[in-house]
């Protein structure tokens, strides 16, 4: 088989980004994740677009759904340059379900499961790397010297929507829009629903085996 073409779904919080970044390496894939390419582009313009803000950073901050049109067009687009992917953050809604369907065909579908109050102690506790992205918590993986990044020394911040009024929001837009769009794909012969509370490396373990199990 070609490069595999995966799909990780689950909550805010539950670890797409996390394992994303282990399957990208562990496959020779691309990440291709909305919230960052979001996060790189939050005040272009895109009042053309008749949206109700004109920035996606407003959308953002508050934890809700940038317009489908603007995500449409970044995945699109990336896909269009990938040979094997991990989609990551897309689709959250059934409207981007349907529009993906016309982009690609996927092999494996991931599913991760967490408990709403767990997601909020993992999110009001992560830092990003300010220059590098690597991602740490502060009680569940913590650096090695507080508020710097082990890999290349940058500082750690809190993401903007990470406090916990935002996180809440968050999670209600998720079961609200997205959680329809898992039982969409629950009939898909690669979709498998995968454990999330586990430990970052048993999480792993679990998902390495779902796809190399239907890859192979
Ligand atoms: P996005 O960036 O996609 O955010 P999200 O879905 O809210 O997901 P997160 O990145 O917050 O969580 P994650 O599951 O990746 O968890 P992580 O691995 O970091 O989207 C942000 C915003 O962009 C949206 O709110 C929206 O406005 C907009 N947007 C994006 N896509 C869109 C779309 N398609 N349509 C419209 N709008 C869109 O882990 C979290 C923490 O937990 C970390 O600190 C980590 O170290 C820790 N951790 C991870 N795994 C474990 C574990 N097993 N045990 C303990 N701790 C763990």
């Amino acid at each position: 088989m070609s490069n595999p073409r995966l799909l990780i779904l689950g909550p805010p919080g539950a670890g797409k980004g996390t394992q994303s970044a282990n399957l990208a390496e562990e496959y020779g894939i691309e990440h291709i994740t909305t919230g960052d390419a979001l996060r790189a582009n939050k005040d272009m313009d895109i009042s053309e677009m008749d949206t109700e803000y004109d920035t996606p950073r407003a959308y953002m901050e508050a934890g809700d759904l940038v317009p489908d049109a603007v995500v449409n067009a970044i995945v699109d687009e990336a896909l269009s340059q990938a040979d094997g992917f991990v989609l990551d953050g897309y689709p959250r809604n059934l409207e981007q379900a349907e529009e993906l369907s016309g982009m690609t065909a996927l092999d494996v579908i991931l599913s991760l499961e967490v408990d709403r109050e767990e997601l909020v102690d993992r999110l009001t506790g992560r830092r990003i790397c300010d220059d590098c992205g690597a991602n740490y918590h502060v009680e569940f993986s913590p650096p090695e010297t507080e508020g710097v990044c082990d890999d290349c020394g940058g500082e750690l911040i809190q993401r903007e929507d990470d406090n916990e009024e935002s996180v809440r929001n968050r999670l209600d837009v998720f079961q609200d829009n997205t959680a329809p769009v898992i039982d969409h794909y629950e009939d898909h012969d690669g979709f498998v629903t995968i454990d999330g509370e586990g430990t970052p490396d048993e999480v792993w373990a679990a998902i390495s085996d779902a796809v190399d199990a239907r890859v192979e």
